[in-house]
């Protein structure tokens, strides 16, 4: 028996898992991860699967310490922590693709100001900044010169950076409404944040003490997302917003199978064994040379926005045509796992 996390939230995974295991037969008890009896309400499944969220509050107090512990006492979790540790972490995926010899594009952090101000004098720019948290590109800023470096440096070691950028917020919601890709309550809610703050950026507070930068990869007008699960493989080309260099959260998408290098695909399964990792979604830019080049990864997605994809790839990178179902895909993963 497989237990889902009782969160029906149409931009989890959970009503996916729910309908595969209906559709499926598949037996499944709902339960409450935030309850303080939730270990025992596990007695006698198999497993857990949870699709917590990097802006979920309570999702950032506790999800990953109740999985990990879970999957110490021989539980099977989704996301489990090969998955999972990294997530909504840059800094801790630097390390580990160094680690790995994963091709993360060059990435730089530092913990102590002076170091860091050596770093940026010796630079050359543009370079990407980015906190370690957050999606959709809210924050990843461009660093033009060494005079913004300094001041990012400063900052960092000084108050530090919210982790909900409000104006930033503010002026995204505008440009979403302006496309026609959101309502008018949304860029209003943008404006409400500005004085009350979400409660996922209080719970984490200011990122503070540390400063990333990255190579800056030039002139791509999109990014390439290779999501993989369970030796197969589906892919989203996301295009940047106009007069900037980020692609995610652009709202932008292109599916056809011709808009995706297979060396992406290839690359992306390589990956996925040696983080031994049951879901990850890489993102990709190409450098001058047109070799693909690794900027972040993640376990989590937006369902909704992957329903269109016209196929998937196995790992022999034969591509099946037509629609297929990666949260089925989760569950069986489960499964499989379950009766070794
Ligand atoms: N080093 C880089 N060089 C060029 N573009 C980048 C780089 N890193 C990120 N980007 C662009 O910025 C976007 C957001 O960066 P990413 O690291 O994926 O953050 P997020 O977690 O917000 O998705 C990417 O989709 C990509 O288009
Ligand atoms: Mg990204």
């Amino acid at each position: 028996m497989i237990a889902i996390h009782n969160n029906p939230s149409e931009v989890l995974f959970h009503y996916r898992w729910i309908d595969y295991c209906e559709k499926n037969n598949i037996p499944y008890r709902l339960v409450n991860c935030y309850d303080d009896d939730i270990v025992e309400q596990l007695s006698g499944c198999s497993g857990l699967m949870w699709h917590y969220h990097q802006a979920g509050f309570k999702d950032i107090v506790m999800a990953k310490p109740l999985l990990f512990a879970l999957e110490q006492s021989g539980l099977k979790v989704f996301p489990d922590f090969n998955t999972a540790w990294h997530f909504d972490d840059k800094v801790g995926q630097k390390y580990l693709f160094e680690a790995l010899k994963i091709d993360l594009a060059t990435t730089w952090v530092f913990y102590d100001k002076e170091e860091a101000i050596k770093w940026a004098d010796r630079s050359d720019y543009p370079k990407v900044f980015k906190l370690r948290g957050g999606a959709g590109s809210q924050n990843v800023k461009l660093v033009r010169s060494v005079s913004a470096a300094h001041s990012l440096i400063n900052q960092a070691f000084g108050k530090g950076f919210p982790a909900y950028d409000a104006w930033g917020s503010v002026k995204e919601r505008i440009r979403k409404w302006r496309l026609g890709k959101t309502n008018a309550f949304d860029v209003l809610k943008g404006f409400v944040r500005l004085i009350n703050t979400p409660r996922y950026a209080k719970v984490m507070g200011n990122e503070i003490d540390y400063i990333y930068f990255q190579e800056f990869i030039p002139n791509n007008d999109c990014d390439i997302r290779i999501i993989v699960i369970d030796g197969k493989a589906f892919a989203l080309k996301r295009m940047v917003r106009e007069n900037d260099f980020r692609a995610s959260g652009s709202g932008d998408f292109r599916y056809e199978r011709e808009a995706f290098d297979p060396r992406c695909v290839s690359l992306s399964f390589e990956y996925t064994h040696k983080l031994k990792a049951q879901c990850v979604a890489y993102d990709y830019v190409f450098d001058q040379d047109n070799t693909p080049r690794l900027v972040e990864i993640s376990y989590g997605f937006a369902n909704k926005v992957y329903d269109p994809c016209t196929g998937y790839w196995d790992e022999q990178m034969n591509w099946h045509e037509g629609p297929f179902n990666p949260y089925g895909w989760m569950v069986e993963l489960m499964l499989k796992e379950t009766s070794i």
